[in-house]
């Protein structure tokens, strides 16, 4: 017949051990991007002029290419060009948390601004310093503000991994190709692949959703 699953006899378990890949790599980016977007987003607020200009330059470019391209010249350029030794992981894993800091960036500071500016007077009027203020105050505020959108980069994080197949990551992606190599069939691998990563989506996507009511009840 036209599809053939039985191709994949022998195949499903190698196929299957990149979920953890590809959701360990996505997580692992994921709280890199939020550290660094979280610096970038102080550096947004921030009075230095420096600092400030620095982080919106850094956001437009980040977001202003593309990730694929990020990803290339942090593998194969800068190593050429410096003379260092990096693992395809660790080039992903830095692309994807430079590039998820770029976006999470503009997130958390909108979830800054949205917090009611009375909470930031009354801590001022308290005497509160600025540190404590922000990570008493505001910032607890703001993540849950953007918990949604949180998740919500987490998912763009799981599809996009799949470029890092490109450079030898053992990902989802590139089992499907290695799968595709072996046996000469092209299908059977992508669509129980793609099968796979509509899954992860759909089951963070419920994560998501259920997290927002829960949100919304304890309001
Ligand atoms: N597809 C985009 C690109 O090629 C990358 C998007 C990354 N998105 C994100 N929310 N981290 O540039």
């Amino acid at each position: 017949g036209f599809l053939d699953f039985t191709v994949l006899d022998g195949y499903v378990g190698y196929i299957l051990r990149g979920v953890s890949v590809t959701l360990l790599f996505s997580l692992v980016s994921a709280l890199g991007g939020l550290v660094w977007g979280t610096v970038l987003t102080l550096f947004k607020i921030s009075e230095i002029r420096p600092l400030k200009w620095f982080s919106t330059v850094y956001t437009s470019v980040f977001r202003g290419t593309p990730l694929l391209l990020q990803l290339a010249i942090l593998y194969f350029a800068t190593p050429q060009l410096i003379g260092y030794d990096i693992s395809p992981l660790m080039a992903a894993g830095l692309a994807f948390g430079l590039n998820s800091a770029a976006y999470l960036s503009e997130t958390i500071r909108g979830g800054l601004m949205a917090v009611d500016k009375g909470q930031r007077e009354a801590a001022m009027a308290l005497g509160l310093s600025y540190g404590t203020t922000m990570t008493h105050i505001l910032f607890p505020q703001a993540i849950k503000n953007i918990l949604p959108a949180l998740v919500n980069e987490l998912v763009a994080l799981v599809k996009e991994s799949s470029l890092v197949s490109v450079i030898g990551v053992a990902d989802l992606m590139r089992r499907a190709s290695v799968v595709q190599a072996e046996t000469f069939r092209a299908f059977e691998p992508l669509l129980l692949v793609g099968a796979i990563y509509y899954v992860l989506v759909l089951a963070l996507a419920s994560c998501a959703r259920l997290l927002e009511r829960r949100l919304r009840v304890s309001d």
